[in-house]
């Protein structure tokens, strides 16, 4: 389907930007779907990004994505933002309406459960409890995902342990945090661990974790796709146990934006993937 009369604009805010893959993402559908359109990387620094915002239905953009450092921001500038965005705190999308007026929506925790699915697919998110290290920006939307999927309980640690602390206060059951010297014992009896901090990425320290109490049973997932394998990934899979890495996060947040701007829900294949990991 083609728009002869018009052609499709959306593109990702940030900066810095040019190492965003979206646009590789995005452009690879509007080519597969056959639509007239682009999808572009948009330099805006912080002191710029509501006028950035505000020139969107002027210049004819269905809408746009976000990424560091500014999807928190953008919560306070758009007319209106989904519930989901609001208890995440963030905003990574970002739909113009037909009257002008900017939508916030967030889905990397969509995204996030997706990319489960679609890597093992026989999960049962409530088989048993899930330990989340890390409590960033990502980590927020990590425990939305997994408490609306129905995780019976979700042992949150991170270095700082105020930071989990009061992130386990704001979500409230099943989220309790647990210190960050005993997050060896707290991977016993763990049906998902999920390691949401920057550490296994390149150029940082692996992720200092013992494995050895976490269940063999258990999925082990990186959000980090930088590289695909990270070395809490090769010990983890080294030892047995399933491990989803984290480009598929990526891919799947980016499906419902093109759907919201452009009308088509697009598909992750393994050509996508492929296409996306030769850029990692
Ligand atoms: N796959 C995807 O689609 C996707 C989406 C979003 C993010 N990510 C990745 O997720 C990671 C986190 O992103 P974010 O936006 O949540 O970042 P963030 O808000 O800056 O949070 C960083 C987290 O990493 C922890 N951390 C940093 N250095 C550490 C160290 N040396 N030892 C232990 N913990 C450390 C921080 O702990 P403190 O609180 O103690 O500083 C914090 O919990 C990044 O690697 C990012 O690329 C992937």
């Amino acid at each position: 389907m083609s728009h002869p009369d018009r052609f499709l604009l959306a593109g990702v805010m940030g900066w810095p930007i040019m190492h965003s893959r979206s646009p590789k993402l995005h452009g690879y559908w509007l080519d597969h779907y056959g639509l007239a359109g682009a999808y572009v990387p948009l330099a805006i620094k912080a002191e710029g990004l509501e006028a950035a915002l505000r020139a969107l239905p002027a210049l004819g953009f269905a809408g746009c994505n976000l990424t560091i450092p500014h999807k928190e921001a953008a919560l306070r500038i758009v007319d209106e933002a989904s519930p989901l965005a609001r208890r995440i705190g963030a905003v990574n999308c970002i739909v113009v309406r037909a009257d002008g007026s900017l939508e916030g929506r967030n889905y990397d925790a969509f995204g996030f459960t997706e990319s489960l699915r679609e890597r093992a697919p026989d999960l049962r998110f409530d088989a048993g409890p899930a330990v989340v290290i890390g409590a960033g920006g990502a980590s927020r939307a990590i425990l939305a995902g997994l408490m609306d999927e129905g995780v019976p309980e979700i042992r949150l640690i991170n270095r700082s342990p105020a930071r989990a602390q009061a992130l386990a206060a704001e979500f409230g059951a099943p989220v309790r945090a647990v210190p960050w010297e005993a997050k060896a014992q707290a991977l016993e009896g763990a049906a998902i661990l999920v390691n949401t901090t920057s550490q296994g990425m390149v150029g940082e320290a692996p992720l200092d974790l013992a494995l050895d109490a976490l269940p063999v049973s258990a999925l082990v997932v990186d959000i980090v796709y930088a590289p695909l394998e990270t070395p809490l990934l090769a010990a983890a899979r080294a030892r047995g146990n399933r491990v989803v890495d984290g480009l598929g996060m990526l891919l799947h947040q980016a499906r419902p934006a093109f759907e919201a701007w452009f009308g088509i829900d697009p598909k992750v294949t393994p050509e996508l993937r492929a296409l996306i990991e030769a850029t990692l």
